[in-house]
């Protein structure tokens, strides 16, 4: 069988009483997403139908800041941004701000199939998703207590500018090869608790949070979206893996380690090539990552 891989991650960053506690809640959310993808690989589907599914069964897990579980911003209100990547095509899309939409990564994916843009945000983003009649939410489905809590307790602080600086984040994402040797990308999130309306982070920005292109490998990155927009982390370690003709860990090393080692703030990615080989780097105290390649066990981890 040739080889298939496929991998998840549902955020880095601090540590914090809640993820402590819903460990067990986390680590089954996780290998649910790992498994949802592994089986259309396994069945011969393609890398993209993997991480899509992957990305949306985390969407729809409320413990998970993406789609039902979304940080609240400033407002109190969800905007989600999303991207999917196709490494064959060399083709992408992403939606930014959308509301309403219960998988974002569905709609970035109608989107690079079937319309000559990469890139939709807001209002019009929203449109395609209802002319398509992709699935919609009340407001109500995305919000859950924990983020309401989060937003509450933020907003307890009287220096707006502190809120603003925490390093509180959540993503989810996931890369795959399929049996034909195909790689895939996907990146999905609600953002960060208290950023500015109209905040776009870097899970919909191709070649920051997500990249993938079948003459290197597949990026999900995740963190402070600021800094990997900044330093193009996704695209970095395909460009650097490519140049140096390293192996994908060596490429993720160096990216967040060396040449992003005085960033202040988290940054994490998980990666594959064409081989299967996985790469996982996090500068972070946790990074929620799970994994399966060919007929091995599921790995499944929170912390170091
Ligand atoms: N990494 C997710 C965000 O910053 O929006």
């Amino acid at each position: 069988m040739n080889n298939i891989s496929i991998a998840v991650q549902g955020g880095a960053g601090e540590d914090s009483e809640f993820i402590k506690s819903h460990q067990s809640g986390y680590k089954k959310g996780l290998e649910d997403a790992v498994n949802t993808g592994y089986k259309i690989l396994k069945g011969g589907g393609s890398a993209l139908d993997a991480v899509e599914n992957a990305v949306r069964s985390l969407e729809d897990n409320p413990l998970f800041n993406s789609g039902r579980g979304s940080a609240l911003n400033n407002k109190g209100e969800v905007e989600m941004d999303a991207s999917i990547m196709d490494g064959k095509k060399n083709n992408a899309g992403a939606v930014s701000m959308v509301r309403n939409v219960k998988n974002p990564v569905t709609l970035a994916r109608f989107i690079m199939e079937n319309t000559s843009h990469v890139f939709l945000s807001g209002a019009g983003a929203l449109e395609i998703a209802k002319e398509e009649d992709l699935a919609l939410e009340g407001d109500s489905y995305f919000i859950t207590e924990h983020q309401v809590e989060e937003f509450i307790k933020d907003r307890k602080q009287d220096d707006y500018n502190a809120i603003l600086k925490k390093r509180i984040h959540g993503t989810v994402g996931a890369v795959a090869l399929d049996k034909a040797g195909n790689l895939a990308a996907a990146t999905s999130t609600g953002g960060t608790p208290n950023c500015l309306d109209g905040r776009i982070g870097d899970s919909c920005v191709i070649g920051a949070g997500c990249y993938a292109n079948n003459s290197s490998c597949a990026v999900s990155g995740t963190g402070d979206g600021e800094l990997l927009i900044i330093n193009v982390i996704a695209y970095s370690i395909a460009f650097y893996m490519e140049l140096k003709n390293c192996s994908l860990q060596d490429a993720c090393d160096y990216v967040i380690h060396q040449r992003n080692m005085d960033v202040e703030g988290d940054i994490g990615v998980i990666a594959v090539d064409t081989r299967g080989n996985l790469g996982v780097c996090f500068n972070s105290e946790r990074m929620h990552r799970a994994w399966k390649n060919n007929e091995e066990k599921i790995t499944v981890k929170i912390y170091k």
